[in-house]
């Protein structure tokens, strides 16, 4: 494992900023593997280092988080089944030993998908009782009808009779047949399926936020980045009311459409 400066550690962490871990050090609050570390630059294998900061063990959060957005073409599993698995997508230097997709997409969907080692968090964040809100952009075959929205508000229920929860849907600005829709939950193909259940078809799907994560617009279609443990939280957050009505017709489209 790549050793890393030990106020990078600790940034990636907490809420500190580096100015502060400096300071913190100098007072003799920060530790390493046990006795008190004054130099915020050493290097250190984030592995295996203990640190504490003002007493609390940092270290124990070892888990890696990875933010992907996923193209068409790969399945979310660790094994290469029906085409390669999304983890090929991940550079060796940020992939651990038991990483795994928290949450499923359809191989031909793209975006936002969690990859990591925590099943912990995983479990949390795909429990039926989690209710995270998941915005997906969508490429109908047919024009967008106003009625979906009192129809999805409703809870509709699909043609196997299995109802869904309430979900918000909207049209796009820029084109007739593109849509918004949010869901707070997971269903197999739930969004296909939704659309199927008026009538409609989904001809391409991306999802673009995960609770308050949101997709970066710098994240290209297969790349990743890591997140901060502070930032995963924001899974869990409600994203900005906003965000559902913010205008993706230059951005989220123009990826839909050309993918
Ligand atoms: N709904 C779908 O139909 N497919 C996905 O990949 C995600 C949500």
């Amino acid at each position: 494992m790549a050793l890393i400066r030990l106020d990078k550690f600790i940034s990636e962490r907490t809420e500190y900023t580096r100015s502060q871990i400096k300071q913190l050090a100098a007072k003799g609050q920060i530790s390493l593997n046990g006795s008190a570390e004054k130099k915020t630059d050493t290097k250190i294998d984030p592995e295996t280092a203990s640190v504490t900061v003002c007493g609390k063990d940092i270290s124990a959060q070892r888990h890696r988080y990875i933010l992907l957005n996923k193209p068409q073409g790969y399945v979310s599993s660790t094994e290469d089944t029906d085409g390669p698995s999304v983890l090929e997508l991940i550079p060796p230097e940020l992939r651990t030993k038991g990483m795994f997709p928290a949450g499923r997409l359809d191989k031909d969907t793209t975006g936002a998908l969690l990859i990591t080692d925590d099943g912990e968090l995983a479990h949390r964040m795909l429990s039926p009782k989690s209710h995270i809100p998941k915005i997906y952009i969508v490429k109908l075959a047919r024009p967008y009808e106003n009625k979906y929205v009192d129809i999805f508000k409703k809870g509709i229920k699909l043609a196997n009779g299995e109802a869904c929860l309430p979900a918000r849907v909207r049209s796009m600005e820029n084109s007739e047949k593109l849509a918004l829709i949010e869901l707070h939950e997971g269903k197999y193909h739930q969004v296909k399926r939704m659309f199927a259940a008026v009538g409609n078809h989904v001809q391409k799907l991306m999802r673009i936020s995960l609770g308050g994560l949101i997709l970066p617009e710098k994240l290209g279609l297969g790349q990743s980045m890591e997140l901060l443990h502070k930032d995963v939280e924001n899974l869990f957050k409600e994203p900005p009311e906003d965000l559902f009505f913010a205008d993706f017709s230059d951005f989220f489209s123009a990826i839909l459409i050309n993918n």
